[in-house]
């Protein structure tokens, strides 16, 4: 393995840092205690091709590299967790999914749009009571012959108000298990697609999560994505590489907590000395950089996994089960790190905390991650 970045990777980092801390890091606290979508943000981060970072420049994309999108995505959640989950959506499970399965009218039609952000797009797979048993899907796709008539509800869906495309999973065929579930392109303003109120979350409380209601929605056939009955097999494939996408959130999360404790142990005074002097809190940072290390390497893993056209299944839940325990336990640490200080708003630290939760849970839980690696350890 060769982690060496390319200056193309650095000169990526570097931008997505720098807009990050000039764009994003102003607001951010006001932004979460309000529940602010970052609308302008997300329109220069589109501008800046950070939408469509791996799509082909021919449909609109950036045509780089999963490397550089993990740079992009730590540097972006170091300061705002909200907004990379936007990016993260839109890039892997939008995006991506539509360009490697789409036919060349939806990728006309959508995904030159997406990847530019001119339009952010949504996935809606989970459920009220389909969340990680993901074939268990109510929502019904019912074959009309040139439509599906679409009905159910899709539960805690990110984007769920701003975007303007939807990719649905819904059930056509009962009796084919998993094998009749399609995935098929919804707009907003369908009629019979109506979304339901805003959730008032712990963390990423800038991202605009809804539920989404379907009543009698008429899709036409050409916006199913692949064959019949490829729906989960799209979203499981889709959500494989969705997870490095939020294992590098994760990482994000836990590198910005970890450089605001840094700095603080070394201002902060206590019993005459810098707390950094005493071994407690030198040993915590020690902790955090050798877990974000650690999380970075196995983000870097699956990355390049995915480049280099190896399977990421496993190496992508690793990085997503790893990043998202560091993201969970730098952010309480760094925390306590900043002691009172900590607790209180304008220091980051805790909207930090809150938002590493969320990488444990969404994208399949760590126990699903879990389920996942060992399946494919005992594979063989
Ligand atoms: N690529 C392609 N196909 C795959 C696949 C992959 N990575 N993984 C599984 N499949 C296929 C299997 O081959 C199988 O098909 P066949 O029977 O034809 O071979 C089919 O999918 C069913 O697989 P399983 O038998 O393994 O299914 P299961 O019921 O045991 O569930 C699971 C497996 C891994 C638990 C899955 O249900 C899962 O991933 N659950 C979590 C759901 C999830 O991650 N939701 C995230 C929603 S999106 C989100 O959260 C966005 C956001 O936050 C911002
Ligand atoms: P459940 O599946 O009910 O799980 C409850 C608990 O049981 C968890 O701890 C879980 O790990 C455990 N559990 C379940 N099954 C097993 C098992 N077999 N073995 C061991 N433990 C198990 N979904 C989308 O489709 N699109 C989105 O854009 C999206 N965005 C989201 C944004 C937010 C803020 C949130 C909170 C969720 C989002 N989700 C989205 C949904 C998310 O993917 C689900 O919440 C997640 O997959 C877990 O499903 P659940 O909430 O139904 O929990």
């Amino acid at each position: 393995m060769n982690f060496e970045l390319t200056e193309e990777q650095l000169a990526v980092q570097a931008a997505a840092r720098d807009f990050a801390q000039t764009e994003l890091l102003p607001g951010v606290i006001e932004r979460d205690e309000h529940q602010k979508f970052p609308a302008e943000q997300i329109k220069k981060l589109g501008e800046l091709g950070f939408l469509g970072m791996m799509v082909d420049p021919k449909y609109g994309g950036s045509g780089m590299d999963t490397i550089s999108y993990v740079l992009a995505m730590e540097e972006i959640s170091k300061v705002d967790a909200s907004a990379s989950v936007v990016m993260s959506v839109n890039n892997s499970l939008v995006c991506w999914g539509l360009e490697k399965y789409g036919n060349e009218e939806q990728k006309q039609k959508y995904l030159t749009k997406l990847a530019t952000g001119e339009i952010i797009g949504a996935f809606c797979l989970s459920e009220p009571e389909a969340g990680s048993d993901a074939t268990s899907q109510r929502t019904t796709a019912e074959d009309k012959g040139d439509y599906y008539l679409l009905n159910g509800t899709k539960n805690w869906i990110t984007n769920g108000s701003t975007a303007s495309v939807y990719i649905v999973i819904a059930q056509t065929d009962v009796a084919k298990g998993h094998r009749g579930i399609n995935a098929l392109i919804v707009e907003r303003g369908m009629e019979g697609f109506v979304v339901g109120p805003k959730e008032n979350k712990l963390g990423i409380r800038g991202s605009d999560t809804h539920s989404l209601m379907f009543t009698d929605v008429k899709v036409p056939k050409e916006n199913r994505i692949g064959e019949d009955g490829f729906g989960f097999k799209f979203a499981m494939s889709t959500l494989a590489g969705g997870r490095i996408g939020i294992a590098a959130q994760a990482l994000g999360i836990a590198s910005g907590a970890y450089e605001l404790a840094l700095k603080y142990s070394k201002e902060r005074k206590a019993f005459g000395v810098e707390i950094s002097k005493h071994q407690a809190i030198q040993f915590k940072l020690a902790d955090m950089a050798t877990n974000i290390d650690a999380a970075r390497l196995l983000c870097l893993q699956a990355a390049s996994d995915k480049d280099n056209h190896r399977d990421y299944g496993k190496s992508g839940a690793m990085a997503k089960l790893f990043a998202s325990k560091t993201a969970m336990d730098t952010t309480v640490e760094a925390v306590q790190v900043h002691g009172g200080y900590g607790f209180v708003k304008e220091y980051h630290v805790e909207r930090l905390m809150r938002d590493a939760k969320i990488t444990q849970i969404y994208e399949g839980t760590s126990e699903i991650q879990k389920i996942v690696i060992s399946r494919e350890l005992l594979r063989g």
